[in-house]
């Protein structure tokens, strides 16, 4: 049987380059030799953001508009909402009677983010269960590949063990999930730290021009070089890592800079220019696709057709296991 890759995001707003390079090229390259499922995790969206619900439809859209410009292609991958097959929900409860409570508040992204987020009160049965939740749409496809960005680490340990757990109990063989991450996992911010949005930092997938140009002449090089002709030290230096990223002859850039024989203003509109280029094919098709609401609901339709097939043989044979 075809090897099957699932994942999926929690619909939280517009993508950017962390998500781009840090994620979707993965789903993108998988998608060629793979059956793919990628899916709108409302679900996981909901554990945190259960006090105000109001974006999240509009937020899976949205999504699902974002993949396909980075290049998921519908008609080879099934891009589907998760609250659309009820089989997770049903999964996900029979998995939380076998996972003990230790594993999950043990769960490294779960204590940092109790402690960390103070905004919301995270104190409910459902965010300790995201992991559990995360298992059951893995298995539930049988995905063997998950390509994920590093921050979901853990959840892939947990639902590793989870599957374990289930087969010893049951006797029964199912694949336990494997990572993958891309070549870049992290992905710098303007300011330095890792993009995300919550920083206020990132680069969005379709941005125009004018705030590309904006964006970069706000980045910080090297407090070091002033002029031109100081050498200057590339590790303390935003721009470079975008360099690295968009130029393979990055280390050209690198060497004058160290010497001295290009000055922060002329890298900075190098680098606006191949930043341009990389986006204006993306931003054109992310215009006609956001104001197309139909076509993306048709999207989400046919995929729900296919995910749910899949997901009601999984559940028949777990059925049949469980002896329900
Ligand atoms: N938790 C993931 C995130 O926030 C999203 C997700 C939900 C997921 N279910 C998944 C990723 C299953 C991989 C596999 O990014």
């Amino acid at each position: 049987m075809c090897k099957r890759v699932l994942s999926g995001m929690r619909p939280t707003g517009r993508l950017h380059l962390g998500h781009y390079f840090g994620i979707l090229c993965n789903w993108v390259k998988l998608q060629h030799d793979y059956e793919c499922y990628y899916m709108s995790a409302d679900w996981h969206a909901l554990t945190t953001d259960y006090a105000d619900t109001s974006k999240i439809n509009e937020n899976t859209l949205e999504i699902i508009a974002d993949w396909i410009v980075a290049g998921i292609n519908p008609e080879k991958s099934i891009l589907f909402k998760q609250s659309e097959i009820l089989q997770h929900s049903e999964l996900f409860l029979i998995l939380s009677m076998i996972t003990p409570l230790g594993w999950l508040q043990r769960c490294p992204t779960y204590k940092k983010q109790i402690n960390e987020i103070k905004n919301k009160n995270l104190n409910n049965y459902g965010f300790l269960g995201y992991p559990v939740l995360q298992s059951a749409d893995i298995l539930l496809y049988k995905a063997d590949i998950i390509p994920i960005g590093e921050d979901q680490l853990s959840h892939l340990e947990l639902a590793r063990k989870i599957t374990k757990r289930f087969n010893n109990f049951y006797g029964t063989n199912f694949t336990e999930p494997r990572e993958i991450f891309t070549k870049t996992p992290r992905i710098m911010g303007l300011d330095g730290r890792k993009m995300s949005k919550s920083y206020n930092n990132s680069i969005f997938l379709g941005e125009s021009s004018d705030t590309l140009k904006y964006k970069v002449k706000n980045m910080f090089t090297d407090p070091l070089k002033i002029k031109k002709t100081d050498p200057g030290h590339f590790k303390n230096c935003v721009v470079f890592e975008f360099h690295k990223i968009f130029d393979k002859y990055y280390k050209n850039k690198q060497n004058k800079c160290e010497v001295g024989i290009i000055d922060c203003t002329k890298c900075k509109n190098q680098l606006i220019e191949m930043l341009i280029e990389f986006m204006r094919p993306l931003t054109d098709k992310r215009k006609r696709l956001i104001s197309d609401k139909a076509y993306l609901e048709k999207v989400l339709k046919t995929g729900r057709k296919k995910a749910t097939e899949t997901a009601n043989k999984t559940m028949e044979e777990i059925h049949k296991i469980l002896k329900f």
